[in-house]
């Protein structure tokens, strides 16, 4: 059978004001009245029943997302008891799944990505799934370069595989996978032509991704056997949790990990990593404006204007302005800072 687990514990400052540590991008309604986890959710329906989808999650975001998803039964979202990155919420989710079907195959998803196209997202998410069945790899997603962006992994293809089952979509052999390489070396990834961005998707089967686990990461391999035993998951999760290693799964095993391979995403993809990728998708006027709420405005060019509230905004004589109200909190940024966000936000009173 066919479980999803889906990454939803991170946290970011990059849309503060409206984003707080309790509120992550994951949680905001960024794009009309659906939040990227609800949208995450939605794009499983039909693929993964519900009762095989996991959310994983943190304490201070428990409330909100199991507000924002009652359909699921509630011991399919779990709050870790500390943020220790992706690799060890992933071997939690794995001991999970084992615990219900051990031959389970299983799509790991991060839930803070913008994704439009659902029929073509399915598409490569099922024959994925085929692959890993098929030839008991682990699969990543590879998404066409834009930018030497050095916040993401990178996926160095080889050769076209072959996959028994396996038609729609292609396949490329993984000669290397690189996290978050320096700006010298994306460009240099870039150059090269067969390097694509890690979509951050993992799909495997649960003996392929244990197998691998135990050659890479043993005390998450252990943790998992451990959870597989258990007679109280939730105690042995309370118990050992805290001492597995901090690390993101990309680090932990994909840099590792030798059966490999890359699908090609023929979806859209966007990480909607700062206020200016959001503004893509609002409403925009002729003089390159673009806003989630009322504007009037008088030559004034390039803003970005976000409002949580709908509040009417006025501007005047102003280019190139990111705006965003909270309500208790008003943003007023250069665009060209966007990526500057988080360390502002890092600097401001406790309460904010
Ligand atoms: N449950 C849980 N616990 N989820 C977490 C945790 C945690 O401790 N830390 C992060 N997440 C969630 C985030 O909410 C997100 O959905 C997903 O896991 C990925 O974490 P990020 O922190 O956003 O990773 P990243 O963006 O730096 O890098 C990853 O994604 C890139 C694509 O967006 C990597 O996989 C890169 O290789 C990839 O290119
Ligand atoms: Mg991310």
């Amino acid at each position: 059978s066919r479980y999803a687990l889906i990454l939803a514990g991170g946290s970011g400052q990059r849309f503060w004001p409206i984003s707080r540590d309790a509120l992550p991008k994951q949680l905001l309604k960024l794009f009309g009245d659906k939040t990227l986890l609800e949208m995450t959710v939605e794009r499983l329906n039909g693929v993964v029943p519900k009762e095989n989808i996991l959310i994983l999650t943190n304490k201070q975001q428990e409330a909100a997302v199991r507000a924002l998803l009652p359909e699921l039964p509630s011991e399919n979202i779990i709050a870790e008891p500390e943020k220790r990155d992706t690799a060890p919420a992933i071997a939690l989710g794995v001991g999970w799944v084992v615990a219900r079907d051990p031959s389970a195959t299983m799509m790991v998803l991060p839930a803070d990505h913008l994704i439009q196209n659902v029929p073509e997202f399915q598409k490569v998410l099922l024959n994925s799934a085929k692959a890993a069945e098929s030839a008991s790899s682990l699969v990543t997603v590879g998404i066409k370069p834009t930018w030497p962006c050095p916040s993401y992994g990178y996926v160095e293809r080889g050769k076209r595989a072959s996959i028994l089952g396996v038609s729609d979509v292609a396949v490329f052999e993984v000669a290397r996978f690189r996290e978050k390489p320096n700006p010298d070396l994306a460009e240099h990834f870039i150059s090269q032509g067969n390097f694509t961005w890690n979509a951050g998707m993992f799909i495997w089967t649960i003996p392929a991704i244990f197998s691998e686990l135990s050659r890479h990461c043993p005390a998450l391999a252990d943790f998992v056997s451990e959870l597989r035993g258990s007679k109280d998951f939730n105690a042995t999760v309370a118990r050992q949790f805290a001492k597995l290693p901090k690390l993101s799964i990309d680090y932990a095993l994909m840099e590792r990990a030798s059966r490999v391979l890359n699908v090609e995403a023929t979806f859209d993809w966007d990480d909607v990593g700062n206020w200016t990728s959001v503004g893509r998708y609002l409403k925009g006027d002729a003089d390159d404006n673009h806003f989630n709420c009322a504007l009037s405005q008088l030559d004034a060019s390039g803003n970005l204007v976000f409002s949580q509230t709908g509040q009417h905004v006025a501007l005047l004589g102003v280019q190139d302005l990111i705006v965003v109200s909270a309500g208790d909190a008003l943003l007023v940024a250069s665009r060209s800072h966007a990526e500057n966000i988080k360390k502002l936000a890092d600097q401001l009173p406790k309460e904010l």
